[in-house]
């Protein structure tokens, strides 16, 4: 639909829906605590092929390649993130969205009848999946992301339908239903922000055939949704159209600009490094995925081919570079080791009064024992060094201070991603929000872009964000 150009128009739908604004995908992601991360669905290889359906007698293979195409886009869009919830049945739903409006539950997805979309037809299903409407009618919250799958082909929609319907299991929940202030309660408004929001356009043929460069938009765009995350948003919390991947805040973490600009995003990786990234979560020397990227990295990415890795790396570091407001230097260019003489000289500060410790103190009771001494983390890199390291490198602080929070939980073929959280309120190794800030600007100011002033304050705020 062609996004109209009435300021009028969008103005009235503002005051329609308040100043609270439209549930949005804001804090997509940052739903679910790292430690709590859901189990990852069967890669699509060790899918069980289904029986063929009773109505639609097709040919043995047909079907069993329907389920697998189904399976990987299931993976590709990973629909698995938002529809489990922390430890819960995959596709079964419950799973809390945090929006600026309250909490938006995802619903279950399995083919039960009547606790799931057992009762969908397939037409049913595409309406819902890229239009954004439920099988009573009511419009969906954008906070499920058929903005971005509109853009899927007929093809792979009747493959995920098949394989929902035939693969996975019916699991007879229900989640608790959502309950959002007017006026998002009134599901109708969202007729009108479908309206001033652009979608995808759906593709068409057979995705399977692409060459690299369509496959690896339609991976980009219409399934793997990167830009739900990593595109801003205007003041409607659609995402910016002009400003494709160029960074946003989903409320405690921020997906940065990920353009090919040299300075502000990712134009200095290559497309090796990058799919070693989306692969496996880490990059040596630029950086590691935790919160809602380590998800979509252990769900979804890492399962993706080679094939279809390249063509989605390739895609990405050909968008069109975006300089961002803030940052102005590569972030995985910052730091060099240093060792803090103050450390070793200082007499060691009273261990029974943390709150006494400065950085450099709070860094070798609690960091320097995986990430070294002077921050060049293992030999083997398990634990990554902290200068060369776009976190640290960011000018915004925020996903070092979510990392000490929650740590890093992310599994993937390539083995187990493990940093303790230092946020809990019962753990003996809890860090005060005043600690977590002296930490957090002496590593900063040691390692990476400079003191950023963060305050006790913002790391309360980010602690409560999650
Ligand atoms: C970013 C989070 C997110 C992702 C990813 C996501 N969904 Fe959803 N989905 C939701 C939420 C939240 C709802 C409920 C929205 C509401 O109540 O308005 C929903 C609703 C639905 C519904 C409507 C069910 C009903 O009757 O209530 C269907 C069908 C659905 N999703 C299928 C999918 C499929 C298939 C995928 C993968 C291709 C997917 N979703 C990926 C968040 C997500
Ligand atoms: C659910 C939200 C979400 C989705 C979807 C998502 N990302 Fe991310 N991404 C993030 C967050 C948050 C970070 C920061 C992670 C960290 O610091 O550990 C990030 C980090 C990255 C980085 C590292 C950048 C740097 O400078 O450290 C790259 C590259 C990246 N994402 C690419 C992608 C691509 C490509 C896709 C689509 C295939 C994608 N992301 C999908 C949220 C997301
Ligand atoms: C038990 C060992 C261990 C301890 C203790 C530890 N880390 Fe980590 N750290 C890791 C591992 C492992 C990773 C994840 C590497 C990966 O993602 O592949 C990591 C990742 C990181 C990252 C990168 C995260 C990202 O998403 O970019 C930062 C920054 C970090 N640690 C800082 C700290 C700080 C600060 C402390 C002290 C408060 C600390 N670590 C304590 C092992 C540790």
């Amino acid at each position: 639909m062609p996004k109209p150009s009435l300021p009028r128009f969008c103005k009235s739908i503002y005051a329609l829906l308040g100043t609270s604004a439209l549930v949005g995908a804001v804090a997509i992601g940052s739903a679910h605590a790292q430690d709590t991360a859901p189990t990852a669905p069967a890669a699509p290889t060790a899918t069980t092929p289904a029986p063929a359906a009773a109505s639609t007698p097709a040919p043995v293979e047909d079907a069993a390649a329907l389920q697998e195409r189904g399976a990987y886009i299931a993976t590709a869009a990973d629909c698995v993130a938002c529809h489990t919830k922390p430890g819960g049945t995959p596709f079964a739903g419950g799973l809390k969205i945090s929006t600026p409006m309250g909490d938006v539950i995802s619903t279950n997805i399995t083919p039960d009848p009547q606790n799931g979309i057992g009762k969908y037809t397939e037409q049913e299903f595409d309406q819902a999946v890229r239009h954004g409407v439920r099988r009573d009618g009511a419009y969906l919250y954008p906070v499920m992301p058929y903005v971005s799958y509109a853009g899927m082909t007929d093809q792979d929609v009747h493959a995920l339908y098949a394989w929902f319907m035939h693969s996975v299991k019916p699991v007879a929940t229900q989640p608790k239903p959502t309950e959002l202030t007017f006026p998002a309660n009134v599901r109708s408004a969202m007729a009108a922000w479908n309206f001033v929001t652009t979608k995808e356009q759906p593709e068409t043929g057979d995705s399977a055939t692409y060459d690299t460069q369509r496959r690896g938009r339609y991976l980009a765009t219409a399934l793997e949704h990167c830009g739900t995350c990593h595109t801003p948003r205007n003041f409607m919390l659609s995402e910016k159209q002009d400003h494709y991947l160029a960074g946003g805040s989903l409320g405690a973490w921020y997906a940065p600009n990920v353009t090919s600009s040299k300075t502000s995003g990712i134009g200095n990786w290559t497309e090796d490094g990058l799919v070693t990234y989306l692969r496996t979560g880490r990059l040596t020397g630029h950086a590691q995925a935790a919160g809602p990227m380590g998800e979509a990295v252990e769900h979804s990415t890492s399962h993706l081919t080679d094939k279809d890795l390249h063509a989605l790396a390739a895609y990405v570091l050909q968008v069109p570079a975006m300089e961002d407001d803030l940052e102005h230097q590569a972030r995985e260019s910052f730091g060099k080791a240093v060792e803090n003489p103050d450390i070793r000289t200082k007499e060691p500060t009273r261990i029974d009064d943390l709150s006494e410790m400065d950085g450099p103190h709070i860094y070798d009771a609690n960091c320097s024992a995986c990430h070294g001494h002077n921050g060049a983390g293992t030999v083997d890199q398990y634990a990554p060094s902290l200068f060369a390291n776009t976190t640290v490198g960011s000018v915004r602080p925020d996903n070092l201070i979510m990392t000490i929070l929650h740590g890093v939980n992310r599994k993937t073929q390539d083995g187990h991603a493990g940093m303790p959280g230092f946020g809990s309120t019962s753990d003996v190794q809890r860090l005060s929000d005043a600690e977590i800030a002296k930490l957090v600007n002496y590593l900063m100011a040691t390692y990476g872009s400079g003191d950023q002033h963060v305050t006790a304050e913002k790391v309360g705020e980010l602690r409560k964000a999650q």
